[in-house]
């Protein structure tokens, strides 16, 4: 218990280490001057073959590849995640030059480690993103980038999905440039973003607004969270988190589709947490209403507070940053929301019931 320091919890200590991990997880990467990003792990032109990504993964680390699928998407590379225990039975066809790529905060889970052999199996190439140097997946991969975000040892991954999205988001701008791609539009901002995340963090950590969101819908029935895009890859891991730690009912829906049926569940005991991430904020003012309407309290995590005041009961608001990463800043707001819920609940914070932190069985 000594390595908790001045925190109540692993998990607490771990949220808030999210600046230094990211320092770690950033550092001698991002070239500001020649505005690229440089991975020490792979020769120039490494990715250059690559025509097609296959995420495979499992929790948390699923959620990191959702959101980097469509970080890779934008710079035209096409990508998809699998969960990693659906993978043999969706067997997706392995194209010469797919790149199948494990994320796994452990490097050890077997639903993954699983995959990741399926592939290579098939004679396809991989690589392990990971956070343990010498784990089963780093050395089994053909290659491996690591994350570098530093112990975790809460069960609920906190730190380690922003180092996985972080790291993911440099890969993608290194396998852009590798293939030949025009360079973003935006790189300079792009960049520049990525190298003051952590310092944006430590904003999000200083902002109490989660606490006190959690304890005024304490006596909810369930909590939903959505979003679009990489929002929606942060409802996912918000309602993930929330289910762990709270032993509560949260789920995520993308916001599109609460018109399509989750929207019976939708009342007053149901409070509607919206990552408005920038992609396509305005529909998702629009599902906000639908919630509204019928009863529900909405709470938007944004920077942009004045736009929504008109569909929302509450705001958690966040500094600015490029809409990339914007969904990132929404995560760690989530995470304080379930810390507090969990704590408020008197719940088993760093070793929630029934879960373990890495799952050595399929
Ligand atoms: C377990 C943990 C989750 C984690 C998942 C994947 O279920 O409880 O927090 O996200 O495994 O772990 P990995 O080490 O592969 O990222």
């Amino acid at each position: 218990d000594a390595g908790k320091g001045r925190y109540n919890h692993y998990m607490l200590k771990e949220i808030n280490e999210q600046p230094e991990a990211l320092r770690q997880t950033l550092n001698g990467r991002v070239d500001l001057e020649n505005e690229r990003v440089e991975l020490e792990e792979f020769p120039e032109g490494a990715f250059e073959g690559v025509d097609e990504v296959h995420f495979v993964a499992c929790g948390t680390s699923y959620h990191a590849a959702v959101y980097a699928r469509q970080l890779f998407h934008d710079r035209g590379i096409p990508a998809q995640a699998f969960f990693a225990s659906e993978y043999a039975t969706i067997n997706p066809p392995l194209g010469e030059n797919t790149l199948t790529v494990a994320v796994t905060q452990s490097g050890e889970t077997a639903d993954t480690l699983s995959a990741l052999r399926r592939a290579a199996g098939k004679g396809g190439r991989t690589l392990a993103v990971t956070n343990v140097v010498g784990s089963t997946a780093a050395r089994e991969a053909d290659d491996a980038l690591f994350i570098r975000a530093g112990p975790e040892i809460g069960v609920a991954a906190t730190k380690t999905f922003s180092s996985q999205v972080v790291s993911l988001a440099m890969l993608a701008e290194r396998m852009a440039e590798d293939r030949g791609a025009e360079p973003r539009a935006d790189a300079a901002r792009y960049l520049q973003a990525l190298s003051d995340l952590p310092d944006a963090i430590e904003q999000v950590l200083g902002d109490t607004s989660a606490e006190r969101v959690a304890s005024a819908y304490a006596d909810s029935l369930s909590h939903f969270f959505i979003g679009r895009g990489t929002g929606h890859a942060v409802a996912l891991e918000g309602a993930l988190k929330f289910k762990e730690i709270t032993y509560e009912h949260a789920e995520a829906f993308a916001a599109g589709e609460l018109k399509h049926g989750p929207l019976a569940l939708v009342t007053s005991e149901t409070p509607v947490f919206a990552v408005l991430s920038g992609d396509y904020d305005e529909k998702t003012y629009g599902n906000m209403e639908e919630v509204k309407s019928r009863g529900a309290p909405v709470i938007a995590l944004t920077d942009a507070p004045e736009s929504v005041s008109r569909v929302t009961d509450d705001v958690i608001t966040m500094p600015e940053t490029h809409e990339d990463l914007k969904s990132l800043l929404a995560n760690v707001q989530l995470q304080l929301l379930s810390y507090h819920a969990a704590s408020l609940r008197g719940r088993a914070i760093d070793k929630p019931r029934n879960l373990a932190k890495s799952v050595t069985v399929e």
